[in-house]
């Protein structure tokens, strides 16, 4: 579980297959720790700092309450109350917080502002969301379904809806996990084309399938796992009114999940938009495992902390 210590997650293009199921494999362990109230202190007197500059409901309440759990403290930094909000560049920032803090978490709008955080922090840098990638959310989905299937290997994931960053997290994971991986978008919505294709390489690699298609009765069809996220992210509230119109069609309802696996999960990573992009007897309906993927944000990211911030001690003496 060391292969990540003082790393970064700021996506998953440097990790192999072996590191992501390490990591799903620790979160797997914390969770039993925490089930069955062994205590350990991985973090002990570590602290987290997490930059916010959007709104969250689980990334930083999973966060703040594993960095207690795993004996550490975490500081809620909204962007807006910190001095880079003024001008004060990301550079200095960094250099600035990696002398008092063990480790951050930025949750952001551009990929290339966490990527410039750590180039400039000596400690490990963790991405929370941002407009290209939101990668601790797909490890508590992979965990969620290890969990429901018993297996990554072989399920077909289909995610329906706007080609964003749990679509980009997606196309990355899937395939270094074995996975299949479909997404279907509206036209002009489609992820972006480097992903795609160097999922598509990774796919070869495996012999897993990565489809990229306009057509989401296609990209449904036998799916074990159905998945979508809202149609208008965080930074897209300006188009908000032009993309529900574009999205006509992409729901995810009950006539289109008649072409799943008849033992198909739904899954949301919430907030979610009934009506929207789910209609309510799919995601209320017995086929959703919403709440088991939010409750593993918490196994997730304690996994991701301890992996990156913890001492080679910590894990000699409690796991
Ligand atoms: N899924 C997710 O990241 O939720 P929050 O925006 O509430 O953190
Ligand atoms: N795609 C959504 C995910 C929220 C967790 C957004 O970026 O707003």
């Amino acid at each position: 579980h060391r292969v990540m210590a003082g790393k970064d997650l700021l996506h998953f293009s440097d990790l192999s297959g072996d590191d992501l199921r390490n990591l799903v494999h620790l979160a797997e362990l914390l969770k039993e720790a925490q089930k069955s109230r062994f205590t350990h202190t991985l973090l002990a007197g570590k602290t987290l700092g997490m930059i916010f500059d959007k709104s969250s409901t689980r990334t930083r309440i999973s966060f703040e309450v594993g960095m207690l759990q795993l004996g550490g403290h975490a500081l809620f930094l909204p962007g807006n109350m910190l001095q880079t909000g003024r001008g004060e560049p990301i550079s200095d920032t960094a250099q600035v917080m990696s002398r008092y803090l063990d480790g951050v978490m930025i949750r952001t709008f551009r990929q290339k502002d966490v990527e410039e955080f750590a180039k400039y922090a000596d400690i490990p840098v963790i991405n929370g969301l941002t407009d290209e990638f939101h990668p601790c959310q797909l490890l508590a989905d992979a965990l969620t379904i290890l969990e429901h299937k018993g297996r990554l290997e072989g399920i077909t994931v289909a995610f329906i809806g706007d080609g964003n960053n749990l679509a980009h997290s997606w196309l990355q994971l899937a395939p270094k996990l074995g996975m299949n991986i479909r997404v279907a978008t509206p036209p002009g919505y489609q992820p972006m084309q480097w992903v795609v294709e160097e999922a598509k390489l990774h796919a070869v690699q495996q012999g897993t399938e990565v489809l990229v298609t306009t057509d989401p009765e296609r990209a449904i069809e036998g799916a074990d796992v159905v998945y979508t996220d809202t149609w208008v992210s965080m930074g897209d509230e300006g188009e908000a009114e032009e993309r529900l119109k574009h999205f006509e069609g992409y729901q995810v309802n009950e006539k289109l999940c008649a072409l799943a696996k008849p033992d198909y999960v739904f899954m949301h990573c919430l907030p979610a938009h009934r009506g929207e992009e789910v209609s309510p007897d799919v995601i209320d309906g017995p086929h959703s495992i919403i709440f088991d993927q939010a409750e593993n944000r918490l196994h997730a990211q304690k996994a991701v902390l301890a992996a990156t911030m913890a001492d080679a001690s910590a894990f000699g003496e409690d796991m």
